[in-house]
């Protein structure tokens, strides 16, 4: 079973770390008016995450008094580490006077834009922590979500979740996964080293913290299921770009073929259509932007009237807020497939770089 360092030099693992099969993602409001209640979660976050990773507890299951709490639930016992990454973000609310982290604000840390997907529902927005744990078992990872909300309390309250259980993204070695439409989804995603450190990891003149994270958006993304299998599957074609088995680009070749956006078809028109997600999305015509997709598929059973309640966890990172919102922009507007989905949630988070061993997440930000 795989086995994820959580202490190191670079980022946070779980952005770089191929995907793995399952994830659990959470968010947690700040509970307590104290920045040193935030660092202390911080560290036992730390300590915590470091044991989890290496499938260990987090303390006694069982304590030599008969009428003691265990400090860890149990549920992991005897399940391998399972390749469990958490990955701890900081919202925007914490880099204020209130907690007097003010002048510590990663340099483009903000709220996000409204933008014109946006179609949020109570209760499926923002936070002041986010957790992102994956593994390839999805009980190792609810375990490690739940055990470290435990450990939230008193300081920070769980403020919304979501529950993946298939990866919808690939990285690098990785054969492309489907999400919930059918199609093949993390085909054209950054996978090499210097797109990482280009678009992915923060590199400025920002506060020395910071330097090694990254910018961690999600998008709880609502699709209308019943609608999308009700259409044609060369309309399903024409909305993404791509061929649905094959998942290659409607203009031609296999799946990694690079699309070709200015191909025209007999009749003249382009054979991947303008307003295509991919022809949206596509790097070539954003002015070279690209983001990291790490997204997962939910599902939250059945809605009210009875109707499949599923879609996608999107989850991106970037050096830049402004790259996602650029992005999505022009797809909130534009994108053919918005017939099919709704934003539902939506959440902005600084992702500190890793811990050094012997130290904690973000350290350097009550220095
Ligand atoms: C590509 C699905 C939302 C950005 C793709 C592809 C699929 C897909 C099937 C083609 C395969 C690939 O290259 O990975 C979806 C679905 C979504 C969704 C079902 C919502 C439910 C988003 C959002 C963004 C985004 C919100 C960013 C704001 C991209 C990008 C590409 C892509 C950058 C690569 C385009 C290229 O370079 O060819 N998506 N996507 N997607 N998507 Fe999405």
């Amino acid at each position: 079973t795989v086995q994820h360092a959580f202490y190191g030099e670079a980022e946070q693992a779980g952005i770089r770390t191929p995907p793995q099969r399952y994830s659990v993602y959470m968010t947690f409001t700040m509970s307590s008016p104290l920045a040193r209640d935030l660092q202390v979660l911080l560290a036992r976050w730390s300590g915590a995450i470091a044991q989890l990773m290496k499938g260990k507890t987090i303390g006694q299951v069982e304590p030599n008094r008969v009428d003691g709490i265990g400090v860890d639930t149990g549920e992991a016992l005897d399940l391998a580490p399972a390749g469990l990454t958490v990955t701890v973000g900081l919202g925007p609310g914490l880099f204020t006077d209130a907690y007097g982290l003010a002048d510590k604000k990663p340099t483009l840390m903000r709220e996000l834009k409204a933008l014109p997907s946006d179609a949020f529902q109570p209760g499926l927005t923002g936070g002041d922590l986010s957790l992102q744990a994956c593994a390839d078992d999805p009980q190792v990872a609810y375990h490690a979500i739940r055990d470290l909300a435990r450990m939230a309390k008193g300081t920070a309250a769980t403020n919304w979740t979501v529950m993946g259980f298939g990866r919808a993204s690939a990285g690098k070695g990785q054969s492309t996964p489907r999400n919930l439409m059918g199609y093949k989804d993390g085909t054209r995603n950054i996978t090499e080293d210097a797109d990482f450190e280009k678009f992915v990891f923060v590199k400025d003149s920002g506060p020395a913290w910071t330097q090694g994270g990254s910018y961690q958006v999600v998008r709880k993304i609502q699709m209308h299921i019943e609608n999308w299998d009700a259409d044609r599957v060369s309309d399903q074609n024409t909305v993404f770009g791509r061929d649905k088995r094959a998942g290659a680009p409607l203009s031609g070749g296999t799946e990694f073929t690079t699309p070709d956006f200015h191909a025209k078809g007999a009749g003249g028109a382009e054979k991947i259509s303008p307003t295509s997600h991919i022809a949206l999305a596509a790097h070539e015509n954003n002015g070279g932007v690209k983001i990291l997709r790490r997204g997962y598929n939910y599902t939250d059973g059945l809605n009210q009237y009875g109707l499949l309640d599923a879609g996608l966890l999107f989850i991106s990172y970037q050096n830049d807020p402004a790259h996602f919102e650029t992005l999505q922009a022009k797809l909130g507007s534009s994108d053919r497939l918005n017939e099919y989905i709704s934003h539902i949630g939506s959440g902005i988070f600084f992702v500190p770089p890793a811990a050094k061993q012997g130290h904690y997440l973000a350290e350097g930000l009550f220095a």
